[in-house]
């Protein structure tokens, strides 16, 4: 009793119930395709139709009728609808022949049209998390019988009967079949899937989907693993997770959030420390202590004669992915340590260490099941020098030579790791290359598309 209380009561406290890090609202074009080609390359109907002839141990063969073969499956039509808090209404028209001998002798041959409807229900299965349909309640309703026989009321009963008897046993199990089929299509759904040799993501279910009168949402609350096995939590900072307006109805979308994308950069947050040992980079002036003289005289005080130098960056808190409608940035806070080199075997001699923050403009684009990221210098926020061997200086001056830097510099081996790309949810064979993507209010969107 006391559970059940807490079950109720708990559920309503706040923060109690954490918000996807990602959501899938499924609409009916993706869901139609599905169903559509799985009873389509499941040729379901025809094997079934196929089996209706045959003696099965069980099954008692239909009285009146002998040999009785089907023919001419048509290819079927279906029709979904979505029932609210249920799943999908399914209806599958379709015909065929029935053949055989009849009672009376002689060959028989009825041609029927018929719906076959049922009532998928959507669940989520206990022991591997996963969605799964269920059907519910399949019935047959004949839309239109033809017979060589001759009409009348024996003829008719017998027809009736027949039917009635032979086509939920024989048509009802493709409905199950057709939803093995889509089930396998999300089978590998919550499969952790690889970030390089990072880590882990997975697409665990939050709960159970939810289904509406126009869509099915699929909230999930993704797990980022490093490869160590070490958890990384979503951020839960960033507000509810929700779709932006202005996507058709029955139009399909997959939501990211920025928490999620932050946690999967911070598997490589490593990745981006890096020594910077070339004398030439890019545009950039070379890296000698001439260079930098030109900013700060201190440095010519110290060096009168030009040393090469060398660039240490350490990022020294996970990066920080922030959307805003339209613009998406990556946020770095670390040090930027510059050393001049010395005669062989002599460890290089620190100048100075600049603390700094700074955000990266984040462009994204799917390729496979990735998403992909590339980014370019947005801004530099902050600049303040830490230690110093040639005394105090003026490190503002150094703004626009380290924006510089980074982006000739940093931004370049920054886009080298992110090459590695994120996956994305596999399920029901949705092909992201076709979404569309938006920047959003603290989510990415991919509106996805169909071919
Ligand atoms: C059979 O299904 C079709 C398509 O859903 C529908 O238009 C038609 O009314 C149904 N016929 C019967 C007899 O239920």
């Amino acid at each position: 009793m006391l559970q059940i209380l807490c079950l109720a009561l708990c559920g309503l406290l706040p923060g109690t119930r954490a918000d996807p890090g990602a959501l899938l609202r499924l609409g009916m074009d993706i869901l139609n395709h599905e169903v559509q080609s799985a009873m389509e390359e499941s040729h379901i109907l025809e094997k079934m139709a196929a089996e209706a002839g045959k003696k099965r141990p069980g099954v008692k063969p239909i009285k009146g009728i002998t040999n009785m073969k089907v023919k001419d499956v048509q290819l079927p039509v279906i029709t979904l609808n979505f029932v609210p808090e249920v799943g999908i209404f399914q209806c599958v028209s379709t015909g065929m022949t029935i053949t055989g001998k009849s009672f009376m002798g002689g060959n028989m041959e009825i041609v029927i049209v018929l719906n076959i409807t049922a009532t998928n229900r959507l669940l989520q299965e206990e022991e591997t998390g996963l969605p799964v349909f269920k059907s519910e309640g399949c019935e047959i309703t004949l839309v239109s019988v033809k017979t060589n026989l001759p009409s009348n009321k024996m003829v008719n009963k017998f027809l009736d009967s027949t039917l009635h008897k032979v086509l939920p046993g024989m048509l009802c199990p493709a409905i199950d079949a057709v939803l093995v089929y889509v089930n396998q299509k999300w089978a590998r759904l919550s499969d952790p899937m690889p970030v390089g040799q990072m880590g882990t993501v997975k697409y665990a279910l939050m709960s159970t989907p939810a289904t509406t009168a126009s869509h099915i949402q699929v909230d999930f609350s993704p797990e980022v693993t490093q490869q160590k096995g070490k958890t990384i939590k979503l951020a839960e900072d960033g507000g509810p997770l929700e779709i932006p307006g202005g996507y058709a109805e029955g139009s399909s979308q997959l939501l990211l959030s920025a928490a999620l994308l932050t946690a999967e950069l911070a598997l490589l947050q490593k990745s981006f420390n890096m020594d910077i040992q070339d004398q030439t980079i890019g545009e950039l002036p070379p890296q000698t202590t001439v260079t930098l003289a030109g900013f700060i005289p201190e440095v010519a005080e110290a060096y009168p004669k030009p040393k090469p130098v060398v660039t240490q960056i350490r990022i020294n808190k996970p990066p920080k992915v922030t959307l805003k409608t339209g613009k998406s940035l990556l946020h770095f806070h670390g040090s930027l340590e510059i050393f001049t080199t010395r005669r062989r075997g002599k460890p290089p001699m620190s100048l100075f260490l600049l603390e700094t923050h700074f955000n990266l403009k984040i462009q994204y684009s799917v390729q496979g099941n990735r998403l992909q990221m590339d980014t370019s210098v947005d801004r530099l926020l902050s600049l303040t020098r830490g230690s110093s061997s040639i005394g105090n200086f003026n490190e503002e001056e150094l703004t626009g030579y380290i924006t510089d830097y980074l982006q000739e510099a940093f931004v370049p081996v920054v886009n080298d790791v992110l090459r590695v790309g994120f996956p994305l949810p596999d399920l029901l064979a949705i092909d992201y290359n076709l979404a569309e993507l938006h920047i959003a209010e603290n989510a990415l969107v991919l509106d996805l598309k169909l071919d």
